[in-house]
This record gives C-alpha cells, sequence and structure tokens, in this order.
C-alpha cells in the first residue's frame, strides 16, 4: 500500500510499504477514506519531538472503512463506516477506567522510554514516534487500529468524511481545552494560536459559555477566521499583546487563557523567543514556549490557563513565580477523546457546528509531501489539509 513516511527533518515521502494485517483479537483493518495533517505532525516534520525513526508511518487524524475484524472483536464489522481517535487504548484499565484515555497503561509499547524521559509512562498514539508506541499512522490506504473495540466510533448516516473526520483528534481537543479552562459564563476567554486546533477551542469557549473571547496570532487568514467565528482579534506582530488585552479587561487580565500554539511558538523580536531559538537550534534547549509564557503572564490572578499545544522536553524560562503569585491553575494534557465524542457528534448531527469550516486545502496521498510543506509554511492560506487516499 502507499503512505506517508517520515525519513528525517522536513523529508515526508509517499512510499510503498505492507498492508497492515490483524495481529490481535481485538484489531481491525481500516482502510482510509479521509486523513489530516495535523500541527502535531509539523512538530515531527521539524524534528521537535524526538524518538521518529526513519520508515515511521505519519497520521493520526483519520477515518474510513472496516475491512478486516479480529476474532475478538465484538464491536465492529466488515463494512462499518468509522472515525479512530488518535487515543489508542485498552479501555479496562486504570486509566481508561478513570477517562484518561490518553494516558491508557496498557498501549504504549515503548513505555520504557517513556518513563526515562517523563517519570511515568503515558498511552500508545498512532503515528506519533517512539515514545508512543511507534504504531503505524493512518495517512495511509490502510491502517491497524489495535483494540479497535474501544475508541473507533461509527459514523451515523448521512454524515459526510467531512463533517466527523476532526471528531478524531482537533474538534475534541479544543473542546477539552475549553472545558479544561473552567470558563464560567460570561468569562473573557484569551485563545493564543489560530490554526485548527485554535479555531476549535474559540468555538468550544464560545458553546461553554464564553461572554468574550480575544484570539491571538500573526496570519491574516487565520486571524480573520477566528473573527468569522465572533472573536476579537490580536495580530501579536502589529499590536502589543498584553496592552491590548489588559485594555480589553480594564487591567485585570483574561479570565481563562488557552495555548493552542504548543512548542513552536514565535515571537515578536522578544528576547525570550531569540534565546529559545537559539537554545532549540543548538539542541541545549527543547521546546520554544512564548505562547506559554504569554499566558502565565496574562491570565488574571485567580484565572486558569489551558494548554492544548504540544511540550515535549524540559522548558527554560517558565513564568512559574508569576504563576504561583496569582494562585493560577494550569490544567493540560493530550486530548482524552472519547470523553467528549458523544457530546460533539451529537452537536455535529444537531446541525450546532460543521467542523468542516476550517478544511482550506483537500487532495490525494500523493500530494501529501508536498502539503506537509504548505501546511508549515502556511503558503496559499493553508489552514487545514485533508487527503483522500485512493483519489
Ligand atoms: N493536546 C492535544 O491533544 C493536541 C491535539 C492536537 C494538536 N495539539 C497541538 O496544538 C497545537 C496547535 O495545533 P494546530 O494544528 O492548530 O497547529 P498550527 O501550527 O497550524 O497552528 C499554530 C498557530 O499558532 C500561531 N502562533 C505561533 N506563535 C504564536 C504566538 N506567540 N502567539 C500566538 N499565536 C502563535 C501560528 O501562527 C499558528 O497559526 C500544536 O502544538 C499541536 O501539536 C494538541
Ligand atoms: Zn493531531
Ligand atoms: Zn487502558
Amino acid at each position: 500500500m502507499k503512505a506517508l513516511v517520515w525519513h528525517g527533518k522536513n523529508d515526508v515521502r509517499l512510499d510503498t510499504v505492507p498492508d497492515p494485517k490483524i495481529e490481535e483479537p481485538r484489531d481491525a483493518i481500516v482502510k482510509v477514506t479521509s486523513t489530516a495533517i495535523c500541527g502535531s505532525d509539523l512538530h515531527l516534520y521539524d524534528g521537535y519531538i524526538p524518538a521518529m525513526e526513519s520508515g515511521d508511518i505519519l497520521g493520526h487524524e483519520f477515518m474510513g472503512e472496516v475491512v478486516e475484524v479480529g476474532a475478538a472483536n465484538k464491536k465492529l464489522r466488515v463494512g462499518d463506516r468509522v472515525i479512530v481517535p488518535f487515543n489508542i487504548c485498552c479501555g479496562d484499565c486504570f486509566f481508561c477506567g478513570k477517562g484518561l484515555w490518553s494516558l491508557c497503561e496498557r498501549t504504549n509499547r515503548d513505555a520504557k522510554k517513556a518513563e526515562t524521559m517523563f517519570g511515568h509512562s503515558t498511552g500508545g498514539l498512532f503515528g506519533y514516534s517512539h515514545l508512543t508506541g511507534h504504531y503505524p499512522g493512518g495517512q495511509a490506504e490502510y491502517v491497524r487500529v489495535p483494540f479497535a473495540d474501544v475508541a473507533p466510533a461509527k459514523v451515523p448516516d448521512g454524515l459526510t468524511d467531512e463533517q466527523v473526520l476532526f471528531l478524531t483528534d482537533i474538534f475534541p481537543t479544543g473542546y477539552q481545552a475549553a472545558d479544561f479552562a473552567e470558563i464560567e459564563n460570561g468569562d473573557t476567554v484569551a485563545v493564543w494560536g489560530c490554526g485548527p486546533v485554535g479555531q476549535f477551542c474559540i468555538r468550544s469557549a464560545q458553546m461553554l459559555g464564553a461572554g468574550h473571547v480575544v484570539a491571538i496570532d500573526r496570519v491574516p487568514e487565520r486571524l480573520a477566521m477566528a473573527g468569522a467565528a465572533g472573536a476579537e482579534t490580536i495580530n501579536f506582530e502589529k499590536e502589543d499583546v498584553y496592552d491590548r488585552l489588559n485594555q480589553i479587561t480594564k487591567g485585570r487580565g483574561p479570565d481563562r487563557c488557552i495555548d493552542a500554539v504548543g512548542m513552536e511558538a514565535h515571537g515578536h523580536g522578544s528576547w525570550d523567543a531569540v534565546a529559545d531559538k537559539a537554545l532549540a537550534a543548538t539542541g541545549l534547549g527543547t521546546d520554544r514556549i512564548h505562547a506559554l509564557r504569554d499566558c502565565l503572564k496574562n491570565v488574571r490572578a485567580g484565572g486558569t490557563v489551558s494548554v492544548a499545544g504540544v511540550y515535549g522536553g524540559y522548558l527554560n524560562m517558565v513564568p512559574f513565580g508569576p504563576a504561583f503569585q496569582k494562585g493560577v491553575t494550569i490544567r493540560m494534557g493530550q486530548c482524552n477523546v472519547l470523553n467528549y465524542l458523544d457530546t460533539l457528534m451529537q452537536a455535529i448531527v444537531g446541525g450546532k457546528i460543521d467542523p468542516s469550516f476550517v478544511i482550506t486545502h483537500r487532495c490525494s496521498l500523493s500530494d501529501g509531501p508536498e502539503m506537509y510543506d504548505t501546511f508549515k509554511k502556511k503558503h496559499d492560506g493553508c489552514i487545514k489539509v485533508v487527503m483522500k487516499p485512493g483519489t
């Protein structure tokens, strides 16, 4: 089959690889009909997440048709149309029992490595390095889905791939970020990053009662998409974010701040961003964390910072003192997709939201290598790429 394969920094290729096979009785094989590129994939593409190996198949946002099921899988049948959440979870361990699906203790085949780096292991993820199980991903014609009787969900009749594909990751991720932000009715919520995840944070914050949403980025078409949802926008290259947020909140700061940027933040000439860049480039530092610093600095005293953006390493110059002094609540993590799937599926079925608004590029899998570059460079107004294998 054909698949998008990581070969090194800025090097993704369309390769011919062996077809996946059923390996365990609860598995299923899914023929992928739609698959997207995520901002998290850019962290692999840019070499910020360690433990990728040449030959790894990418992709963790995908859906398709079940073409084979293992003998013990009682949930799925050949022919079912399913979305496949990016968390691989067993459904009955300590963590799955607590709804901490992204931390499942049975699915990370690289648990020892993860323990060394993180203290304790996290769960398995599709297409996301030799720290989270080195599972071949879904930017491919076919994919093996382990524990396929737990996370995959059947798609209700009448919904298109584009309406439901983002339930695999970015819609629940944005929703979890808004949930973790502990929004009270009427709150002012500031969202850093207007990429696909930021777009869903904005709309989820509104669904959960935000009175006013402020969206921060520097890419005009992304700010425009945020504005179309009713957010007030700040271009951080043109205005001072702190001054403007103070003006909006009468000097108090936003009640809730959401980081939807993660480990490759830009900073407009700020000294800390310059230092991050130099440290990352020389291998002395890991993540570039300007947006996280901004969240912790700007949030009002007693407010909440919710981190959806991915971080991977040991961070420099985190304003922990200011966060402590202000009594800030900080919540973060990979999304536990299953906690939100039913609610968000119902919102789509009921016509409250159509997540396909975020798609700007539709193409075949063979366009993938070029699309990684376009998405990374934000060329051609690119916000979200959906690939259709087999077209
Ligand atoms: N927690 C999860 O489960 C989960 C799931 C999916 C994605 N993510 C993470 O969410 C983050 C965003 O994903 P995406 O797909 O939207 O990526 P993206 O790269 O398309 O978007 C990031 C946006 O942040 C903007 N940005 C950069 N520096 C900024 C700054 N200092 N202030 C404000 N905006 C800034 C960029 O211009 C860009 O528009 C990534 O880190 C991704 O890995 C997390
Ligand atoms: Zn993702
Ligand atoms: Zn589990």
